[in-house]
């Protein structure tokens, strides 16, 4: 049998296989609520077959999200479409997971389909991004309100209630978000923290706010509740955040108690050099799992089976993430493991397709 369709085993929890879906914004909310086109798009993929799916970001508070029609998760109200989604995703031996996320300084922008003077007025139903200091994306991008030491604490307690609505929704996974230049990775970044107090000025207070966030997570989600955490292992810029520094935060991040880092990059700079091709991502994935000794997902332009059948064989991940593949294709898995198994756990009602 392949790994890629063996079972993964985490804390006790027993994952169908190492198939997953990779969490992507759907900018298809209504003051944060997830509605049939959620149900619809994360039930379709389970069905297709993904051990594990994941929503896209889920904004802990209404500042958090990138655009207003984000998915959010900042009220009690939020819980019940969520929890009918997580019930679906059980259904099909599926573990259902949410990734929580705050959008920093890359808030109330448009949905990326609109046109692309990018930002929402406060008009409009946008906002003033919050950071850690007040230094903009871009020229293209509002400039940020630096956040005080009590914002900042709020921010952690908006993280802390969002993962007990999330536990309360059926969801058996979190991933907190501290990648792609949002606010945690801001945080991270010396190129986004400028900040002189416990919260910046070196390695170990720029971790302090993302490691706050997990210490308190923690306390108060139960213990079969499997804890992820998705970086940006480099920013791809000199002087900027590097696979060093991750692999330093990463053991940080073990000592807590998290389960599996999602191993991405990129994100915090317009400046960054980079030419994704396949499996760009993968070192990053290696290096963490050998320095930390911690479970990694690989996740960017994974796209056939063979492929990321290689990277699980050769030990450099423990799952792969699938993003745009899963979107041109939610029945990949179904395929897939015809592919490598010749066999595969094809829904009754779909039996004799495959
Ligand atoms: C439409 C779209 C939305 C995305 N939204 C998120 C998101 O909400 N959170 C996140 O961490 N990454 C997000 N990503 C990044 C993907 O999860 C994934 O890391 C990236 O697309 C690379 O994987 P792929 O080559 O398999 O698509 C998004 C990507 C796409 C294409």
């Amino acid at each position: 049998m392949s790994i890629l369709f063996s079972s993964l085993n985490i804390r006790g929890m027993e994952v169908k296989n190492r198939c997953w879906v990779s969490p992507m914004c759907q900018y298809s909310s209504e003051d944060g609520f997830a509605n049939n086109w959620h149900l619809i798009h994360l039930g379709t993929r389970a069905v297709g077959g993904a051990g594990l799916v994941m929503t896209e970001a889920a904004a802990v508070s209404p500042e958090g999200r990138i655009s207003p029609s984000d998915l959010g998760i900042w009220k009690d109200g939020h819980i019940e479409k969520l929890n009918e989604i997580t019930n679906f995703l059980k259904s099909q031996n599926c573990v259902p997971a949410i990734q929580l996320a705050h959008s920093g300084r890359k808030g109330s922008t448009k949905k990326p389909w609109e046109e692309r003077d990018n930002m929402v007025g406060e008009n409009d139903g946008g906002w003033i991004p919050v950071a850690p200091s007040s230094l903009a994306f871009d020229n293209n991008s509002a400039t940020p309100k630096e956040l005080n030491t009590d914002e900042i604490a709020g921010l952690v307690s908006s993280f802390v209630k969002a993962s007990k609505r999330a536990e309360l929704a059926g969801f058996q996974c979190i991933e907190i978000h501290m990648a792609h230049g949002y606010l945690a990775h801001e945080f991270l970044s010396p190129i986004s923290n400028k900040r002189t107090d416990e919260y910046g000025n070196n390695l170990k207070g720029r971790m302090k706010f993302p490691l706050d966030l997990i210490r308190e997570i923690k306390k108060v989600i139960s213990e079969k509740v499997i804890l992820l955490v998705r970086i940006s292992a480099t920013d791809y810029v000199e002087n900027g955040w590097d696979i060093e520094q991750s692999i330093e935060f990463c053991k940080e991040l073990k000592d807590l108690g998290v389960d599996l880092i999602d191993c991405s990059s990129g994100g915090s700079s317009p400046l960054q050099k980079l030419n994704p091709e396949p499996n760009y991502q993968v070192p990053f994935s290696a290096e963490i799992k050998k320095q930390v000794g911690i479970k990694t997902g690989a996740v960017g332009l994974i796209t056939n089976s063979h492929q990321a059948e290689e990277i699980l064989k050769a030990n450099l991940a423990d799952v792969i993430f699938l993003g745009r593949e899963f979107l041109r294709n939610p029945y990949w898995p179904l395929k897939a493991m015809k592919d490598l198994d010749n066999s595969a756990d094809i829904p009754d009602q779909y039996k004799r397709s495959f």
